[in-house]
């Protein structure tokens, strides 16, 4: 059996894979500090799967914590989760998202050097592409400009990875860059928890259903797209779990470094998202058009062939799936989890 260590496993997408690792027979152990998330999550993803989970509550910035984790437990590889990640944060707090983001990783490889494992799929984003010149997106296209710190720390990640490969070609390194990810377990027991007021169109469409938020404010009508509202790449987040389990298993062929992106290839729009969520909610969601938000761009969408040949790996759920999935998980926990 082989062991995973999954740092922010406690979080909204790291829960989601912690699940599947556990269903496949994984032993994982979860290093999280909590700063965005419940321990109530790995409980659930116990009961769900009915096998158990090593928990740590620490910091990846903690050298200490590290060196105790990979002498006590044999890992094979880490799923690299751990990290901030709200935009307008960044912005306001641009030292702490380079500090946990990039110095956190810098002090996870090193360790993970000394204790001679050389295996990470790291968590990055379709924001490294910047504004896209063209649709859709490839991995062999240049990386852009990200517009805000927390951008610049997956790209900055993502290039002392690369760096970290050709000093050492015994590392393997993937690096996810997911679209937008979405969604919950079919279970409606683990899904998404927002800290505060959402950022994110879904989440934020997902509480004026409940009632939580009174209306959505659709940023920008405007842009060159089919209705004028912003379209992404909206991908389920158990499809996305998935993904990782597939980077996994090309880890486990000594392929070196590569990166892929993880979408569906298809975009919707804001609009486009509002009706299915109605469809799927039975609820009428009103919304008002406000002005674009800096930093947005159009449109944004993967191609993802390259993670289809290579990793297997292609998205099974749809629109309503996600739609779907969230209100189950929303309207069976509007406050989130029950706080600790
Ligand atoms: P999340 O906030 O739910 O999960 C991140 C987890 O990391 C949280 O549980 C948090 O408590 C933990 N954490 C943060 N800093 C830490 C530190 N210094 N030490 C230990 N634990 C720490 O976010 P998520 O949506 O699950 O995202 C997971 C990863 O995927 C992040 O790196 C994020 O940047 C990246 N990502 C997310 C999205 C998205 O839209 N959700 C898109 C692209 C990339
Ligand atoms: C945002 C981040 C991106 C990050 C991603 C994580 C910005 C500029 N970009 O991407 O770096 O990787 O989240 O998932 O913040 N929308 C509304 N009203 C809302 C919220 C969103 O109309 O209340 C629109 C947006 O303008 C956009 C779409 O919905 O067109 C999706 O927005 P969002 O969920 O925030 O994701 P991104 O902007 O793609």
């Amino acid at each position: 059996m082989k062991t995973i260590l999954v740092t922010g496993g406690a979080g909204y997408i790291g829960s989601h894979t912690v699940l599947q690792l556990l269903e496949q027979d994984y032993a994982v152990v979860v290093l999280d500090n909590l700063v965005n998330a419940s321990a109530e999550s790995l409980r659930r993803v116990e009961t769900i799967t009915g096998k158990s989970v090593t928990f740590v509550q620490g910091d990846i910035r903690d050298t200490a914590v590290l060196d105790d984790i990979f002498s006590e437990h044999s890992v094979f590889a880490v799923i690299h989760f751990a990290g901030l990640k709200a935009v307008g944060e960044s912005v306001e707090k641009p030292l702490s998202y380079y500090e946990n983001n990039v110095y956190g990783t810098l002090t996870l490889c090193k360790a993970m050097q000394k204790h001679n494992v050389k295996n990470i799929v790291f968590s990055s984003s379709a924001t490294v592409y910047g504004d896209p010149v063209s649709l859709p997106l490839r991995e062999d296209m240049a990386t852009g400009e990200p517009t805000n710190p927390y951008g610049m720390s997956k790209l900055m990640v993502e290039h002392m990875l690369s760096d970290l490969y050709v000093s050492d070609n015994e590392w393997n390194i993937v690096l996810l860059r997911y679209f937008n990810p979405v969604g919950a377990h079919e279970s409606g027991q683990i899904g998404e928890d927002p800290n505060g007021i959402p950022n994110n169109l879904m989440p934020y469409i997902s509480q004026v259903a409940t009632g939580k938020l009174q209306q959505l404010s659709v940023f920008g009508d405007d842009y060159d797209t089919e209705d004028g509202t912003g379209v992404r790449d909206y991908i389920h987040v158990v499809d996305l779990a998935n993904g990782h389990l597939k980077a996994l298993d090309r880890l486990m062929l000594n392929m070196g470094l590569d990166k892929y992106n993880l979408g569906t290839g298809q975009g919707y729009s804001v609009l486009e998202m509002v009706k299915a969520f109605e469809k799927a909610s039975g609820k009428t969601l009103p919304y008002k058009i406000a002005p674009r938000r800096s930093g947005d761009i159009a449109a944004c969408y993967a191609d993802p062939t390259k993670a289809a040949t290579e990793l297997n790996w292609h998205a099974e759920k749809g629109l309503d799936d996600m739609c779907a999935d969230t209100w189950h998980w929303q309207s069976q926990n509007p406050a989130g989890y029950p706080k600790d």
